[in-house]
């Protein structure tokens, strides 16, 4: 990164930054990597770098099946560093006339999105929280950019498992849900460590208690239940290499669950 931001914003490590580390990603600073790092040499994620990969493929599997729906409009929401196919970049490669927002909680990652990405009509990049979402939705870019009244595919890739229990992620998807009108799709993924040594949970774990967000792992029937009030398409909420491959080579174990609802 040659853009510095205050000194303060870059010491502590910072989730965005350190996924865009996992991806080959060049936004990223010191503490970033160093907490990467630590994830990687525990082995909680041997291959942290390629599962991050296998949820970008997911994303575009995900996003051309929406738009294959008939869906033009989507709210990523944490949307993270658009370094890696937006999802712009993918879905007008099928529907030209789409319309995306980009909402991040984070600062740093809203500012470099506002750098990196190009000025494209019909998309916008806003601050605000997924635990918040009338008033991310309230937002002004975001009511200029979508129509509520139409369908919108709301993306929520990796962004869960930062929500603790206590701030209520259900509550917050459950109205993002009814504020949406029926045929929305919800396109989700979630880490678990289902199947992972307690140990080994619990020392990835430590590493995001000192970064940015907790890291909230989640089992089968707890992402599930993120989908009351959608019907999920087949396979389900599957492992993430699972949902739809396409052919393209997937090459790990993604410690995570994928899958998309249609609203009733
Ligand atoms: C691992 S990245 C995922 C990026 C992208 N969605 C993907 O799947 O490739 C998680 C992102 O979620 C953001 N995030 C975490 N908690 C959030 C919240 N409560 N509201 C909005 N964004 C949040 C982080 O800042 C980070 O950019």
């Amino acid at each position: 990164m040659t853009d510095q931001p205050a000194a303060d914003a870059t010491a502590r490590p910072n989730v965005a930054r350190m996924y865009d580390y996992f991806l080959g990603g060049s936004h990223n600073f010191a503490a970033d990597r160093a907490a990467a790092d630590r994830v990687l040499e525990i082995f909680l994620f041997p291959e942290t770098g390629v599962a991050a990969q296998t949820n970008r493929h997911f994303l575009r599997r995900a996003v051309r099946y929406a738009a294959a729906q008939g869906v033009r409009q989507f709210l990523d929401i944490g949307a993270g560093l658009p370094t890696q196919g937006t999802v712009h970049e993918v879905v007008r490669t099928v529907a030209p006339d789409a319309r995306v927002v980009y909402v991040d909680y984070d600062e740093v990652a809203v500012a470099y999105a506002r750098e990196l990405l190009p000025d494209v009509p019909g998309t916008a990049v806003v601050q605000g929280d997924l635990r918040r979402p009338d008033d991310l939705l309230a937002h002004p870019d975001v009511r200029g950019t979508l129509d509520l009244d139409r369908p919108v595919a709301v993306l929520l890739l990796a962004v869960l498992h930062f929500v603790s229990d206590a701030d209520d992620p259900w509550a917050a998807v459950a109205r993002l849900r009814d504020s949406t009108v029926p045929g929305s799709h919800l396109v989700l993924s979630h880490l678990t460590l289902d199947g992972i040594a307690p140990e080994l949970a619990e020392r990835g774990q430590a590493i995001y208690r000192n970064s940015s967000a907790p890291l909230v792992p989640r089992t089968h029937a707890e992402t599930l239940r993120f989908f009351t009030g959608y019907d999920l398409v087949e396979p389900g909420l599957v492992e993430t290499t699972r949902w739809r491959p396409d052919g393209e080579p997937e090459l790990v174990d993604s410690h995570g669950y994928a899958g998309v609802g249609v609203r009733r």
